[in-house]
């Protein structure tokens, strides 16, 4: 795979130097300095280094930097909009939503695509889709109960 010139992170295009074949959660953390987006496995199977490529969920330990292109990358850092957290990102605070935080990132970028596909998901449709994510300290429930805190704000009602 050819060397890797340029990429489009957070709406912003960096120039960078790097081999094809690398992980982009390499590039992401190691070039960019974006390092919200954490290692799990290193496997694509925990969640932990989900970031949106052009909107869809992507294991950034297993998708090379090459196969990226002009598509934009979005990733934790880049939710936050005019300082102000995205909705899911303040409701994962509100709600307790972490115990070590590893699984944190990668849950809320899937959690927004949920969020995106579906405005109003019942229990069942969250664990559905967030079946994907690992969170190893187990707290699932207050994962998803920030998730249908964050439906409510989205919809315009109270937290
Ligand atoms: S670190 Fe990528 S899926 Fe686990
Ligand atoms: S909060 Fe520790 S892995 Fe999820």
């Amino acid at each position: 795979m050819p060397v890797v010139t340029e990429i489009h992170v957070n709406g912003v295009r960096h120039s960078l130097r790097a081999d094809g074949e690398q992980p982009l959660l390499n590039v992401l953390r190691d070039d960019l300095g974006l390092t919200g987006t954490k290692f799990g496995c290193g496997e694509g199977q925990c969640g932990a280094c989900t970031v949106l490529v052009d909107g869809v969920p992507i294991r950034s330990c297993h998708t090379p930097v090459g196969s990226i292109g002009p598509q934009q990358v979005t990733t934790i850092e880049g939710l936050e909009k005019d300082g102000q957290l995205h909705p899911l990102q303040q409701a994962f605070l509100d709600a307790g939503a972490m115990q070590c935080a590893y699984c944190t990132s990668g849950m809320i970028m899937s959690g927004v695509v949920l969020l995106t596909k579906n405005p109003h998901p019942t229990d069942e449709e969250i664990v559905g889709f967030m079946d994907g994510n690992i969170c190893r300290c187990g707290v699932y429930q207050r994962i998803q109960n920030a998730i249908k805190q964050a439906a409510k704000v989205m919809a315009g009602g109270q937290p």
